[in-house]
C-alpha cells in the first residue's frame, strides 16, 4: 500500500488533536499517521506565490472588481482528496478520469425521482457566473464557472413538504482515484445543505469555467459551487443528490466536527480552533486581505439565518 500523505501542519500550529476529532478517528489517525500530522480540510501548503492573479484571460471580474484568477491557477492548484492531498499534483492525477457515461440520482423525499444523464444537465439554461471561492484553510480565488442554479434542477423534482435537507455523494472510483487508498478518511466524499439554502439562487450546479467543459481536477463532469461557504462544501464529482428529513452526516464533519461545522458559512469573525479566519490570501497575491462575512454574498444569503447564532452553529 502507498504510504498515506497527510497535510502536514508545523508544531507551533498544533492544539491537542483529540480536542478537535472525534475519538474513533482520532484513534486511527493517531495510528497511521503519528502525532505530528494533521488534517486541514483545505492542506496546509503555502499557495504558489508566483502565479499572477491578474492574467485573466478575459479580464473578467467579480462584483467586486476583482479580477478572476487565470485559468492555469484555477486548474493546477486544486483541493481533491480523492486523488491526492497534493494541491499541484491533483491535475496530473486526475487526468484520464472517466467522466462519462455519467449519470445523478437525484431521489428522496421528492415527488419526481429522476436519474439524469449527464447531457440532460447540460441542457438546463447554463449561465456564466464569476464567483469567490474562499478556502477554509485561508487562501481563495476568483472563479468564472459555468452552469446552472441547483434550484431550478429541485424544482423539476419537486420536494415534499418533509424534505429538510439537501445531500450530496460523490464519486468513488477506485481504479482512478489513488486517493481514496488513504485509511482515514470515510469516503465517498458527502456534503450537505439546509433545503433553503440550496434553493438560494447563488448555488450553483458547475459544468465548466472560463466557458471551458470542466476538468477532472476541478470536479468534471459536475459539481457544486456554494460560495458563501467555505470550499469544502462545493463538491466534486456529484452522483447522488437526496432530498432528506434530517441533517446529513456529511465527510468533513463526521471527521472533525468542532472544525468543520455543518454550516460552514464563511465569517472572519468565527476563527477555526486552529487559525483565525479574519483574513486570506488571494492566489496570485502576496498580501493577505480581509476575508469578507458570507465571502461577500451578506446582501443575497443573511437573510436565511436571521435570529441564528452564527458562533454556536457555526
Ligand atoms: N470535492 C470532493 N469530491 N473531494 C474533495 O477533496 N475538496 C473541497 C471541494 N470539493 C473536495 C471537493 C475543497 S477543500 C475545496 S477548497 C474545493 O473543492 C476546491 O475546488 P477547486 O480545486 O476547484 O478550486
Amino acid at each position: 500500500m502507498r504510504k498515506p500523505e497527510y497535510p502536514i501542519i508545523p508544531s507551533s500550529e498544533i492544539t491537542p488533536e483529540s480536542v478537535y476529532l472525534n475519538r474513533r478517528q482520532f484513534m486511527k489517525l493517531s495510528a497511521a499517521v503519528g502525532a505530528t500530522t494533521l488534517l486541514a480540510a483545505c492542506g496546509v501548503k503555502p499557495a504558489p506565490a508566483s502565479i499572477d492573479a491578474a492574467q485573466s484571460a478575459t479580464g473578467a471580474t467579480d462584483e467586486l472588481g476583482d479580477p478572476a484568477n487565470s485559468y492555469d491557477d484555477i486548474t493546477h492548484y486544486n483541493n481533491y482528496y480523492e486523488f491526492t492531498t497534493n494541491k499541484e499534483g491533483v491535475a496530473v492525477l486526475a487526468e484520464g478520469f472517466p467522466t462519462s457515461p455519467w449519470q445523478v440520482e437525484v431521489s428522496g423525499l421528492v415527488n419526481h425521482p429522476r436519474t439524469y444523464d449527464i447531457d440532460d444537465l447540460r441542457a438546463f439554461p447554463q449561465e456564466e457566473r464569476i464567483y469567490r471561492l474562499r478556502c477554509v484553510e485561508g487562501w481563495s480565488m476568483v472563479i468564472p464557472w459555468t452552469g446552472f442554479p441547483l434550484s431550478s434542477l429541485l424544482s423539476e423534482v419537486d420536494p415534499m413538504t418533509s424534505a429538510k435537507y439537501v445531500k450530496f455523494t460523490t464519486k468513488i472510483d477506485d481504479e482512478h482515484m489513488p486517493g481514496l487508498e488513504s485509511p482515514f478518511f470515510p469516503w465517498p466524499y458527502t456534503e450537505g445543505l439546509r433545503l433553503d439554502e440550496a434553493m438560494n439562487d447563488l448555488a450553483l450546479l458547475v459544468t465548466g469555467l472560463y466557458g471551458k467543459e470542466l476538468l477532472p481536477q476541478n470536479g468534471a463532469p459536475i459539481r457544486l459551487a456554494v460560495p458563501w461557504k467555505y470550499g469544502f462544501k462545493s463538491v466534486k464529482s456529484i452522483i447522488r443528490i437526496e432530498l432528506v428529513e434530517e441533517k446529513p452526516n456529511t465527510l468533513w464533519n463526521s471527521i472533525a466536527p468542532r472544525e468543520y461545522g455543518f454550516y460552514s458559512n464563511v465569517n472572519p469573525e468565527v476563527p477555526h480552533p486552529r487559525w483565525s479566519q479574519a483574513t486570506e490570501r488571494r492566489i496570485g497575491e502576496d498580501r493577505r486581505r480581509e476575508t469578507l462575512m458570507f465571502n461577500g454574498y451578506e446582501g443575497q444569503v443573511s437573510s436565511l439565518y436571521a435570529g441564528m447564532n452564527l458562533i454556536s452553529n457555526y
